[in-house]
């Protein structure tokens, strides 16, 4: 399996909560190397942007305003098999349905509150870490 890359964030309600050593220490156990790293406070028009695709679903407010409501870790994470691997340890996004021992069982609040995002196909991590990251800012 070659070396892959996936966008990762540590959402507002984590690092609200100090929780971005913890969950980066979970990535990194699982063979995950951060690669890019910066803290940002998404704008509402960056995180509309961001999440267009859900633009029309019922929540989308809601999600708005979760993550515009803090500070948020955008990541850059490589690693074999990167995209998958991050899904595993990130668990179900509703987290009464994550397994034991994932990021979102450990420390979610709820399916709004779910702490973490990681991307789910090698055409949405290629979008979503161009949307964050400039080419100079990923130090492999
Ligand atoms: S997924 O991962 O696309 O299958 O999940 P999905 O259910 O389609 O949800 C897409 C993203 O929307 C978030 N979400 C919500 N946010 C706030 N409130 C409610 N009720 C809610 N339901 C879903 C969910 O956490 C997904 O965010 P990301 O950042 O992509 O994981």
């Amino acid at each position: 399996m070659a070396i892959e890359r996936t966008f990762s964030m540590i959402k507002p309600d984590a690092t609200k909560r100090n929780l971005t050593g913890a969950i980066t220490k979970m990535m990194e156990e699982a063979g995950l190397r951060v690669v890019a790293s910066k803290r940002v406070w998404m704008s509402r028009r960056e995180a509309e942007g961001f999440y267009a695709v859900h633009k029309e679903r019922p929540f989308f407010g809601e999600l708005v305003d979760g993550m515009t409501s803090g500070p948020t870790v955008v990541q850059v994470l490589e690693g074999e098999n990167a995209i998958l691997k991050n899904r595993e340890i990130m668990g179900a996004t509703n987290p009464a349905q994550a397994a034991e021992g994932t990021i979102r069982k450990t420390f979610a609040l709820s399916i709004g509150e779910n702490s973490v995002h990681g991307s789910d196909a090698p055409e949405t991590a290629a979008q979503e870490i161009k949307y964050w990251f400039s080419d100079t800012e990923i130090v492999g």
